[in-house]
Protein backbone atom coordinates (compact mmCIF):
# COMPACT_ATOMS: atom_id res chain seq x y z
CA UNK A 1 0.00 0.00 0.00
CA UNK A 2 1.30 3.50 -0.78
CA UNK A 3 0.44 7.39 -0.97
CA UNK A 4 0.60 8.78 -4.21
CA UNK A 5 1.35 13.01 -4.04
CA UNK A 6 0.54 14.90 -6.88
CA UNK A 7 2.74 17.65 -8.04
CA UNK A 8 5.40 16.22 -5.56
CA UNK A 9 8.03 18.71 -7.63
CA UNK A 10 6.02 21.45 -6.16
CA UNK A 11 6.63 23.59 -2.90
CA UNK A 12 3.97 22.10 -0.89
CA UNK A 13 3.76 18.34 -2.41
CA UNK A 14 7.53 18.12 -1.91
CA UNK A 15 7.57 19.03 1.61
CA UNK A 16 4.61 17.14 2.49
CA UNK A 17 6.42 14.04 0.88
CA UNK A 18 10.03 14.71 2.48
CA UNK A 19 8.03 14.45 6.07
CA UNK A 20 5.58 11.43 5.02
CA UNK A 21 9.15 9.61 3.56
CA UNK A 22 10.80 10.17 6.70
CA UNK A 23 8.34 8.46 8.65
CA UNK A 24 8.37 5.39 6.77
CA UNK A 25 5.50 5.14 4.32
CA UNK A 26 5.75 4.24 0.32
CA UNK A 27 5.33 7.23 -1.81
CA UNK A 28 4.51 8.04 -5.18
CA UNK A 29 5.03 10.88 -6.46
CA UNK A 30 3.79 12.32 -10.30
CA UNK A 31 4.74 15.80 -11.45
CA UNK A 32 5.49 17.09 -14.97
CA UNK A 33 7.56 20.08 -14.43
CA UNK A 34 5.27 22.26 -16.29
CA UNK A 35 7.44 25.62 -16.98
CA UNK A 36 5.79 27.95 -15.08
CA UNK A 37 8.25 28.29 -12.83
CA UNK A 38 12.48 27.46 -12.80
CA UNK A 39 12.31 24.31 -13.69
CA UNK A 40 15.15 23.54 -12.24
CA UNK A 41 14.23 24.47 -8.56
CA UNK A 42 11.58 21.51 -9.45
CA UNK A 43 14.13 19.40 -10.23
CA UNK A 44 16.32 20.20 -6.92
CA UNK A 45 12.99 19.69 -5.18
CA UNK A 46 13.05 16.25 -6.46
CA UNK A 47 16.89 15.06 -5.70
CA UNK A 48 16.01 16.00 -1.72
CA UNK A 49 13.55 13.01 -2.26
CA UNK A 50 15.36 10.57 -4.36
CA UNK A 51 17.42 10.01 -1.08
CA UNK A 52 14.80 7.84 -0.01
CA UNK A 53 14.60 4.48 -0.84
CA UNK A 54 10.55 4.39 -0.36
CA UNK A 55 10.45 6.87 -3.30
CA UNK A 56 9.28 6.45 -6.56
CA UNK A 57 8.66 9.03 -9.03
CA UNK A 58 7.28 8.91 -12.54
CA UNK A 59 6.68 12.30 -15.00
CA UNK A 60 2.70 12.30 -15.49
CA UNK A 61 0.61 15.09 -16.72
CA UNK A 62 -2.80 15.16 -14.78
CA UNK A 63 -4.30 16.15 -18.17
CA UNK A 64 -3.63 12.88 -19.76
CA UNK A 65 -5.81 10.52 -18.48
CA UNK A 66 -4.01 7.26 -20.00
CA UNK A 67 -0.93 8.52 -18.09
CA UNK A 68 -2.68 8.73 -15.15
CA UNK A 69 -4.53 5.62 -15.20
CA UNK A 70 -0.92 4.00 -16.07
CA UNK A 71 -0.16 4.97 -12.67
CA UNK A 72 -2.97 3.74 -10.79
CA UNK A 73 -2.79 0.54 -12.76
CA UNK A 74 0.98 -0.12 -11.51
CA UNK A 75 0.50 0.70 -8.22
CA UNK A 76 -1.90 -0.16 -5.35
CA UNK A 77 -2.68 3.15 -3.31
CA UNK A 78 -4.39 3.62 -0.26
CA UNK A 79 -4.69 7.61 0.12
CA UNK A 80 -4.07 10.15 -2.25
CA UNK A 81 -2.59 13.62 -1.82
CA UNK A 82 -3.73 15.65 -4.65
CA UNK A 83 -1.53 18.93 -4.92
CA UNK A 84 -0.49 19.13 -8.47
CA UNK A 85 -1.96 22.28 -10.06
CA UNK A 86 -1.71 25.65 -12.01
CA UNK A 87 -1.16 28.29 -9.08
CA UNK A 88 -0.99 31.75 -9.40
CA UNK A 89 -3.76 34.29 -9.53
CA UNK A 90 -2.52 36.82 -12.01
CA UNK A 91 -1.22 34.48 -14.74
CA UNK A 92 -4.67 32.83 -14.54
CA UNK A 93 -5.20 35.85 -16.68
CA UNK A 94 -3.25 35.35 -19.35
CA UNK A 95 -3.27 31.70 -19.54
CA UNK A 96 -6.89 30.38 -18.77
CA UNK A 97 -6.68 27.09 -20.62
CA UNK A 98 -3.39 25.69 -18.21
CA UNK A 99 -6.28 26.42 -15.57
CA UNK A 100 -9.01 24.59 -17.07
CA UNK A 101 -6.66 21.48 -18.69
CA UNK A 102 -4.60 21.18 -14.71
CA UNK A 103 -6.82 22.08 -12.40
CA UNK A 104 -10.27 20.76 -13.88
CA UNK A 105 -9.62 17.93 -16.58
CA UNK A 106 -6.66 17.05 -14.40
CA UNK A 107 -8.46 16.85 -10.94
CA UNK A 108 -11.56 15.19 -13.02
CA UNK A 109 -8.59 12.56 -13.77
CA UNK A 110 -7.59 11.99 -10.23
CA UNK A 111 -11.54 11.45 -8.91
CA UNK A 112 -11.91 9.17 -12.49
CA UNK A 113 -9.22 6.98 -11.61
CA UNK A 114 -9.92 6.74 -7.58
CA UNK A 115 -13.35 5.98 -8.36
CA UNK A 116 -12.30 3.24 -11.28
CA UNK A 117 -9.38 1.72 -9.33
CA UNK A 118 -11.16 2.07 -5.45
CA UNK A 119 -8.65 4.28 -3.99
CA UNK A 120 -11.56 5.86 -1.39
CA UNK A 121 -9.21 8.72 0.15
CA UNK A 122 -8.25 11.68 -1.33
CA UNK A 123 -7.18 15.28 0.31
CA UNK A 124 -6.61 18.00 -2.61
CA UNK A 125 -5.36 21.47 -2.39
CA UNK A 126 -8.12 24.40 -2.51
CA UNK A 127 -7.17 27.85 -1.76
CA UNK A 128 -8.09 31.00 -0.09
CA UNK A 129 -8.64 32.48 -3.38
CA UNK A 130 -12.41 30.44 -3.09
CA UNK A 131 -13.57 33.47 -1.04
CA UNK A 132 -13.13 35.87 -3.68
CA UNK A 133 -14.04 39.81 -2.83
CA UNK A 134 -15.92 38.98 0.68
CA UNK A 135 -15.47 41.08 2.98
CA UNK A 136 -16.67 39.22 6.30
CA UNK A 137 -13.57 38.15 7.93
CA UNK A 138 -12.28 36.14 9.13
CA UNK A 139 -13.05 33.89 6.24
CA UNK A 140 -15.18 30.70 7.22
CA UNK A 141 -16.25 27.50 4.82
CA UNK A 142 -19.94 28.17 6.26
CA UNK A 143 -19.54 31.58 4.01
CA UNK A 144 -20.76 31.44 0.29
CA UNK A 145 -18.02 31.15 -2.23
CA UNK A 146 -19.97 32.09 -5.46
CA UNK A 147 -18.21 35.10 -7.19
CA UNK A 148 -14.25 34.03 -7.34
CA UNK A 149 -12.86 37.16 -9.18
CA UNK A 150 -10.08 35.18 -11.25
CA UNK A 151 -10.16 32.19 -13.20
CA UNK A 152 -7.83 30.07 -11.01
CA UNK A 153 -10.54 30.85 -7.81
CA UNK A 154 -12.87 29.74 -10.19
CA UNK A 155 -11.25 26.20 -10.99
CA UNK A 156 -10.40 25.90 -7.49
CA UNK A 157 -14.16 26.53 -6.43
CA UNK A 158 -15.03 23.61 -9.08
CA UNK A 159 -12.69 21.27 -8.32
CA UNK A 160 -14.36 21.17 -4.45
CA UNK A 161 -17.66 20.77 -6.24
CA UNK A 162 -16.88 18.02 -8.41
CA UNK A 163 -15.42 16.30 -5.46
CA UNK A 164 -18.31 16.45 -3.54
CA UNK A 165 -19.99 14.99 -6.37
CA UNK A 166 -17.73 11.87 -6.28
CA UNK A 167 -18.27 11.55 -3.18
CA UNK A 168 -22.20 11.59 -3.40
CA UNK A 169 -22.08 9.19 -6.44
CA UNK A 170 -19.17 6.74 -5.85
CA UNK A 171 -18.51 6.75 -2.10
CA UNK A 172 -14.99 8.59 -2.32
CA UNK A 173 -14.35 10.52 0.97
CA UNK A 174 -12.57 13.63 -0.20
CA UNK A 175 -11.36 16.59 1.56
CA UNK A 176 -10.13 19.99 0.21
CA UNK A 177 -7.61 21.97 2.08
CA UNK A 178 -8.08 25.84 1.51
CA UNK A 179 -4.29 27.03 1.80
CA UNK A 180 -3.93 30.51 2.85
CA UNK A 181 -0.86 32.41 1.42
CA UNK A 182 2.27 30.15 1.97
CA UNK A 183 5.79 30.56 2.61
CA UNK A 184 9.28 28.68 3.55
CA UNK A 185 12.03 27.25 2.16
CA UNK A 186 11.35 25.83 -1.11
CA UNK A 187 9.37 28.30 -1.86
CA UNK A 188 7.82 29.82 -5.21
CA UNK A 189 8.98 32.51 -6.97
CA UNK A 190 5.99 33.87 -8.37
CA UNK A 191 4.99 34.98 -5.03
CA UNK A 192 5.34 37.88 -2.59
CA UNK A 193 8.29 36.24 -0.25
CA UNK A 194 10.26 35.38 -3.15
CA UNK A 195 10.01 38.20 -5.05
CA UNK A 196 10.42 40.72 -2.44
CA UNK A 197 13.94 39.15 -0.72
CA UNK A 198 15.21 38.92 -4.40
CA UNK A 199 14.26 42.09 -5.18
CA UNK A 200 15.64 43.81 -1.63
CA UNK A 201 18.96 41.92 -2.45
CA UNK A 202 19.38 42.66 -5.39
CA UNK A 203 18.16 46.38 -4.55
CA UNK A 204 15.83 46.82 -7.09
CA UNK A 205 12.26 48.44 -6.72
CA UNK A 206 9.45 46.24 -5.11
CA UNK A 207 5.52 46.78 -6.70
CA UNK A 208 3.79 46.86 -3.61
CA UNK A 209 0.54 46.90 -5.06
CA UNK A 210 -3.24 48.95 -3.37
CA UNK A 211 -0.62 51.06 -2.17
CA UNK A 212 0.35 48.71 0.80
CA UNK A 213 -3.20 48.24 1.92
CA UNK A 214 -3.33 44.40 1.79
CA UNK A 215 -3.39 41.93 4.19
CA UNK A 216 -2.50 38.42 3.94
CA UNK A 217 -3.05 35.55 6.42
CA UNK A 218 0.76 34.20 6.02
CA UNK A 219 1.23 30.67 6.85
CA UNK A 220 4.22 28.65 7.25
CA UNK A 221 5.27 25.70 5.14
CA UNK A 222 5.75 23.28 8.26
CA UNK A 223 2.47 24.48 10.16
CA UNK A 224 0.83 23.58 6.27
CA UNK A 225 2.35 20.22 6.29
CA UNK A 226 1.32 19.27 10.01
CA UNK A 227 -1.92 20.39 8.61
CA UNK A 228 -1.89 18.36 5.67
CA UNK A 229 -0.66 15.47 7.32
CA UNK A 230 -3.15 15.02 9.97
CA UNK A 231 -5.83 15.21 7.60
CA UNK A 232 -4.23 12.50 5.54
CA UNK A 233 -3.95 10.07 8.86
CA UNK A 234 -7.49 10.66 10.24
CA UNK A 235 -9.23 10.79 6.29
CA UNK A 236 -10.06 7.36 6.72
CA UNK A 237 -10.63 6.77 10.76
CA UNK A 238 -13.71 4.90 11.41
CA UNK A 239 -14.49 3.98 7.91
CA UNK A 240 -15.21 8.27 7.81
CA UNK A 241 -17.78 8.49 4.58
CA UNK A 242 -17.09 12.24 4.25
CA UNK A 243 -17.02 15.09 1.88
CA UNK A 244 -15.67 18.42 3.30
CA UNK A 245 -13.80 21.22 3.06
CA UNK A 246 -11.45 22.94 5.43
CA UNK A 247 -9.53 26.48 5.61
CA UNK A 248 -6.04 25.85 6.69
CA UNK A 249 -4.23 29.22 7.48
CA UNK A 250 -1.82 30.76 10.24
CA UNK A 251 -5.37 32.73 11.46
CA UNK A 252 -3.51 36.37 12.04
CA UNK A 253 -3.29 38.62 8.71
CA UNK A 254 -0.82 40.42 8.10
CA UNK A 255 -0.22 43.85 6.62
CA UNK A 256 1.84 44.04 3.79
CA UNK A 257 4.00 47.14 4.98
CA UNK A 258 4.53 45.12 8.06
CA UNK A 259 5.56 42.07 5.86
CA UNK A 260 7.79 43.77 3.28
CA UNK A 261 9.53 44.94 7.05
CA UNK A 262 10.28 41.84 8.53
CA UNK A 263 12.13 40.70 5.45
CA UNK A 264 13.63 44.49 5.77
CA UNK A 265 14.96 43.86 9.09
CA UNK A 266 16.41 40.24 8.91
CA UNK A 267 18.37 41.60 5.66
CA UNK A 268 19.08 44.99 7.09
CA UNK A 269 18.18 46.65 3.86
CA UNK A 270 16.21 49.31 2.99
CA UNK A 271 13.49 47.69 0.49
CA UNK A 272 12.73 51.00 -2.52
CA UNK A 273 8.50 50.69 -3.10
CA UNK A 274 6.84 51.13 -5.88
CA UNK A 275 3.26 51.82 -5.14
CA UNK A 276 0.70 50.56 -7.35
CA UNK A 277 -3.11 50.11 -7.80
CA UNK A 278 -4.65 46.87 -7.01
CA UNK A 279 -4.03 43.97 -9.78
CA UNK A 280 -6.99 42.14 -11.66
CA UNK A 281 -7.85 39.24 -10.04
CA UNK A 282 -6.24 40.41 -6.35
CA UNK A 283 -8.24 40.38 -3.18
CA UNK A 284 -7.65 42.82 -0.23
CA UNK A 285 -7.65 40.79 2.50
CA UNK A 286 -7.42 36.92 3.61
CA UNK A 287 -7.98 35.46 6.97
CA UNK A 288 -8.95 32.06 7.57
CA UNK A 289 -11.11 30.88 10.69
CA UNK A 290 -9.75 28.23 11.07
CA UNK A 291 -11.90 26.45 14.28
CA UNK A 292 -12.97 23.50 11.73
CA UNK A 293 -9.58 21.88 11.10
CA UNK A 294 -8.68 22.53 14.51
CA UNK A 295 -11.71 20.54 16.36
CA UNK A 296 -11.75 17.83 13.77
CA UNK A 297 -7.94 17.49 13.07
CA UNK A 298 -6.35 19.36 16.10
CA UNK A 299 -4.58 22.26 13.51
CA UNK A 300 -2.52 24.52 15.46
CA UNK A 301 -0.37 27.13 13.24
CA UNK A 302 2.70 27.81 15.86
CA UNK A 303 5.05 30.13 13.19
CA UNK A 304 5.07 33.77 13.23
CA UNK A 305 6.42 35.56 10.26
CA UNK A 306 9.13 36.98 12.99
CA UNK A 307 10.10 33.20 12.99
CA UNK A 308 9.12 31.96 9.05
CA UNK A 309 10.44 34.80 7.12
CA UNK A 310 14.14 34.53 8.94
CA UNK A 311 13.64 30.45 7.79
CA UNK A 312 12.69 31.35 4.10
CA UNK A 313 15.83 34.12 3.91
CA UNK A 314 18.40 31.63 5.08
CA UNK A 315 17.53 29.27 2.65
CA UNK A 316 16.84 31.65 0.05
CA UNK A 317 20.58 32.59 0.41
CA UNK A 318 21.97 29.72 1.26
CA UNK A 319 20.25 28.22 -2.20
CA UNK A 320 21.52 30.85 -4.25
CA UNK A 321 25.23 30.93 -2.62
CA UNK A 322 24.87 34.13 -1.57
N1 LIG B 1 1.45 28.03 -2.15
C1 LIG B 1 0.31 28.64 -1.80
O1 LIG B 1 0.29 29.68 -1.14
C2 LIG B 1 -1.02 28.04 -2.18
C3 LIG B 1 -2.18 28.71 -1.77
C4 LIG B 1 -3.42 28.17 -2.11
C5 LIG B 1 -3.50 26.99 -2.80
N2 LIG B 1 -2.36 26.36 -3.21
C6 LIG B 1 -2.50 25.09 -3.96
O2 LIG B 1 -1.68 24.12 -3.34
C7 LIG B 1 -1.16 23.22 -4.34
C8 LIG B 1 0.35 23.20 -4.27
O3 LIG B 1 0.82 24.54 -4.51
P1 LIG B 1 2.35 24.90 -4.58
O4 LIG B 1 2.49 26.24 -3.96
O5 LIG B 1 3.16 23.77 -4.09
O6 LIG B 1 2.50 25.10 -6.16
P2 LIG B 1 3.64 24.57 -7.15
O7 LIG B 1 3.37 25.21 -8.46
O8 LIG B 1 4.97 24.75 -6.53
O9 LIG B 1 3.32 23.02 -7.23
C9 LIG B 1 2.41 22.44 -8.12
C10 LIG B 1 3.12 21.32 -8.89
O10 LIG B 1 2.18 20.75 -9.80
C11 LIG B 1 2.86 20.47 -11.00
N3 LIG B 1 1.91 20.45 -12.11
C12 LIG B 1 1.32 21.51 -12.72
N4 LIG B 1 0.54 21.08 -13.73
C13 LIG B 1 0.63 19.73 -13.75
C14 LIG B 1 0.08 18.72 -14.57
N5 LIG B 1 -0.75 19.03 -15.60
N6 LIG B 1 0.40 17.43 -14.32
C15 LIG B 1 1.23 17.12 -13.30
N7 LIG B 1 1.80 18.03 -12.50
C16 LIG B 1 1.50 19.32 -12.71
C17 LIG B 1 3.87 21.60 -11.16
O11 LIG B 1 4.95 21.22 -12.02
C18 LIG B 1 4.30 21.84 -9.73
O12 LIG B 1 5.49 21.12 -9.42
C19 LIG B 1 -1.73 23.71 -5.65
O13 LIG B 1 -2.91 22.98 -5.92
C20 LIG B 1 -2.06 25.16 -5.40
O14 LIG B 1 -3.08 25.63 -6.25
C21 LIG B 1 -1.13 26.84 -2.90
Amino acid sequence: MSILVTGIAGFIGSHVARVLLERGEQIIGIDNFSDYYDVNLKKNRLKVLENFDNFTFHNVDISNIVSVENIYKKYTFNKVCHLAAQAGVRYSLEAPMEYINTNIVGHTNILECCRNYNVKNIVYASSSSVYGGNTKVPFSVKDRVDNPVSLYAATKRADELISYTYHHLYDLNTIGLRFFTVYGPWGRPDMATWIFTKKIINKEPIDVYNNGNMERDFTYIDDIVAGTISVLDSINKEGLKLSKVYNIGNNKPENLLSFISVIENYLNIKAIKKFKPIQPGDVIKTYADISDIKNDFNFLPTTSIKEGVPKFIDWYKLYHKL
